[in-house]
């Protein structure tokens, strides 16, 4: 069994790499950092009976997803398990934003998922088998002023997970859409996604993944990781857009227009 995993040189992607490896699961990681990986692979083959390899590429650049398929199929890797997870976020007046890190956002957490989701799909129909995880965010649960482009993303890789689950159950493949809250990651220092945004008491990566791994065979294509992250889901849904966006942006307005 060989996992992919996307965004694997830290965070939530390296949880779920050190996680897997300690579970004897053979792995193919995928980020930039190229020293991060070797480093990571090296230490995961040797500590672990698994064969851990890697491909430092920048999934924000065209064809990157059929680069990668390309590479797992020149090394003759199935990809059972496949963890869209590479992702970043920003915060800001979004006119005031740069627009090409913005759309950079859109071409990796959407655009890098949808097309590797594509891509492996295909194999998985073939050999009925598979597993698919996407890491989505609490942030999707409703539109959030001042974070606008990140919290649309994550609504599309729900909607997109749920969507796709629902065509290939019958094809024995498994969608997930993991939505995690804050999780204690670089996720906030790269993304310039400020700390005092972070819910407190934030999870572990190590939880996040651990909701993951837990949800495969469960028959759910979404699951929100951790009980107060679902009771935010829970509200979240039952107040309306309108009223949302409006109280998020009273709040965080000082901090991101009227300074
Ligand atoms: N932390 C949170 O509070 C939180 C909450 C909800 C959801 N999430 C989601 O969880 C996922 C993982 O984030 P994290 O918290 O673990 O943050 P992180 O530690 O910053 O990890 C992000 C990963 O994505 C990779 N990445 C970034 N840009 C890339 C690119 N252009 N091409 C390829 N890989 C790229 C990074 O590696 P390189 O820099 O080496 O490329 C890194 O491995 C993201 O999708 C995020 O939206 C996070």
């Amino acid at each position: 069994m060989t996992t992919l995993i996307t965004g694997a040189s830290s965070g939530i992607g390296e949880a779920f790499a050190r996680r897997l490896a300690a579970e004897g699961y053979d792995l193919f990681l995928v980020a930039r950092s190229e020293d991060k990986l070797r480093d990571l692979c090296s230490e995961l083959s040797a500590g672990h009976e698994i064969n851990a390899r890697y491909l430092a590429i920048d999934l924000t650049k065209p064809n990157a997803d059929q680069r990668c398929f390309s590479e797992t199929e020149r090394l003759e890797i199935d990809v059972d398990l496949l963890i869209n997870n590479a992702g970043f976020g920003s915060m800001g007046d979004f006119a005031k934003l740069d627009i090409e890190r913005e759309l950079d956002m859109i071409r990796l957490n959407i655009g890098a998922l949808v097309g590797l989701t594509h891509r492996y799909l295909g194999p998985m129909r073939e050999r009925r088998r598979g597993t698919i995880i996407n890491i989505s965010s609490g942030a999707g649960f409703q539109p959030i002023p001042f974070m606008a482009t990140y919290a649309a993303t994550k609504s599309f890789v729900t909607a997109f997970s749920e969507a796709i689950a629902a065509e290939n159950r019958r094809f024995g493949i498994e969608v997930i859409a993991v939505c995690p809250g804050s999780t204690d990651t670089p996720f906030f220092d790269t993304g310039k996604v400020g700390r005092e945004f972070a819910q407190k008491g934030l999870e572990t990566p190590e939880q996040v993944v651990e909701t993951a791994l837990n949800a495969i065979g469960g028959g759910k294509a979404k699951v929100v990781s951790g009980w107060k992250n679902q009771m935010v889901a829970r509200i979240a849904s039952l107040i309306p857009n309108s009223l949302i966006t409006r109280v998020i942006a009273k709040q965080l307005r000082k901090k991101y227009q009227d300074q």
